[in-house]
């Protein structure tokens, strides 16, 4: 079986990938292949960290590989926290921090309009393609809900009456930002 190696040790991220590629690909972790080292993510977009991630790994292990950046862009902060979603409040990478901070610079904001972004960079073959997911919603005055991770209380996608953290993991796999840029890559991965 052609094996793949997802540039994460996010355990969720890759039960969910395998158990969606299992007939047809083997997902090895950075774990796998013995890559503990800290991957550079450090470019301006997210897009392009998605490609600094997998090209890391490509270079060095030259095997098959993908990588996925996520970032929550919000209007009226002008696409802030962006890039730098995961340590917005400090390096902790504290959900809560970075939840309180959003709140706070968003204290009386009228535009509440914000968009998650997903961009998987997968190099097959020696060359790239890349795959996006975009969720619009709004940022709410206060948190709502106790599932999902990161900035999930304040999210509210755009249609729906809950937040992704008041949703269970399947029905925010089935419309969030990172379900549809993996729904994408499976797409490619099936058809090859
Ligand atoms: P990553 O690129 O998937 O590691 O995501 C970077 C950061 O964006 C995370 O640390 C979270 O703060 C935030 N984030 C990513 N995906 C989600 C999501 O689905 N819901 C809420 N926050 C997210």
């Amino acid at each position: 079986m052609t094996k793949i190696v997802f540039a994460t040790n996010n355990k969720h991220k890759l039960e969910e990938i395998k158990q969606i590629l299992k007939d047809k690909f083997e997902i090895l972790s950075l774990n796998d292949i013995g890559c503990n080292e800290d991957i550079p993510e450090d470019k301006e977009t997210i897009s392009e960290n998605a490609s600094q991630k997998a090209l890391y790994v490509f270079n060095k292990y030259k095997i098959t590989c993908f990588a996925d950046d996520t970032g929550l862009e919000i209007e009226a902060l002008n696409g802030k926290p962006g890039v730098h979603s995961a340590r917005y409040a400090s390096e902790k990478k504290d959900f809560d921090e970075n939840i309180d901070k959003v709140l706070l610079k968003m204290q009386g904001a009228k535009n509440r309009e914000a968009r998650f972004l997903t961009v998987i960079s997968l190099i097959i073959d020696g060359k790239e393609v890349k795959f996006e997911g975009i969720v619009n919603g709004t940022i709410l005055e206060e948190r709502r809900g106790t599932g999902g991770f990161g900035y999930d209380p304040i999210f509210q996608p755009t249609g729906f009456s809950k937040t992704f953290a008041e949703m269970t993991m399947e029905e925010k796999n089935g419309i969030s930002h990172r379900g549809i840029a993996v729904k994408k890559l499976v797409n490619y991965l099936n058809n090859l």
